[in-house]
């Protein structure tokens, strides 16, 4: 739900928490994941960091799913949805599966991940529901990307190294470009101070406001984030944005 009102404060800039560890290396293996529930018949994801870091599921990914199927169930039936820094595709593939959806969504990630979202698409016989796709951030979108026109964004965990920041800053300017009233559904965790650099430069690019979600004070004492970003212009009509 976007609602400046009767969200909790924004309080991301105030944590002081310096560092805090990456997720713990998993061996490679196929497990089941039903987001506490949520979903009647679980994903079956394939994990492998043999070819990144995405290769693994991340802790925003199960917060940013969870919302999408608590809060998002039955309203994405007009959205054209495209995950951002998918990985695995956890989040694209959880709402393929939970939520109601009138297109076939897009998972995206950049090569490395390309044979893994496919993988996990066909692991849950979800290929009429789910596209794998290359994006790379900072890159100029594909005329395929273009075409789709996504409205529903979804980004897990993609603050997690510097460098990339301004890339991935370009491609949602991009993709807010693309469609003014698209929204950003953005989890992340902070781990380091430069994670709060990259929020405050969303801050002024975009209209960025936190989430209700009813999990919320037990991710944010893990230091997890959940926002909706929208163009700035479309601040007045992100209100309508609501589960
Ligand atoms: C920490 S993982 C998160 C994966 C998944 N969203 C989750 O929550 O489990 C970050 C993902 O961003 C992707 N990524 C990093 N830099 C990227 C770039 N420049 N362009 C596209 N994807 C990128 C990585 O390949 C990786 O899959």
């Amino acid at each position: 739900m976007l609602a400046e009102d009767a969200a909790p404060p924004f309080e991301a800039l105030d944590i002081d928490l310096d560092l805090a560890p990456l997720p713990a290396m998993k061996a490679a293996g196929t497990a089941n994941f039903d987001f506490s529930g949520l979903l009647s018949q679980p994903l079956r994801l394939h994990e492998d960091l043999a070819n990144g870091c995405g290769g693994q599921t991340w802790p925003a990914g199960f917060v940013l799913g969870k919302h999408m199927l608590r809060y998002h169930h039955s309203d994405l039936q007009d959205a054209r949805i495209l995950e951002l820094g998918a990985g695995g595709g956890l989040v694209g593939l959880a709402v393929a599966r939970g939520c109601t959806i009138g297109h076939p969504l897009y998972v995206t990630d950049q090569i490395e991940m390309f044979d893994l979202m496919g993988k996990n698409i066909g692991l849950n016989g979800l290929e009429a529901k789910v596209k794998a796709a290359i994006l790379n951030w900072g890159d100029a979108l594909s005329q395929e990307i273009i075409d789709f026109k996504p409205n529903v964004i979804l980004a897990a965990d993609c603050v997690y190294f510097e460098p990339a920041f301004p890339l991935l800053l370009a491609t949602m300017t991009d993709l807010l470009a693309l469609c003014p009233s698209a929204t950003i559904y953005f989890c992340f965790k902070k781990r380091r101070r430069a994670d709060m650099h990259f929020l405050k430069k969303a801050q002024k690019k975009f209209n960025v406001v936190e989430l209700v979600d009813e999990d919320r004070p037990v991710f944010s004492r893990e230091g997890l984030f959940l926002f909706g970003i929208t163009a700035k212009a479309q601040a007045s009509q992100s209100q309508k944005v609501t589960p």
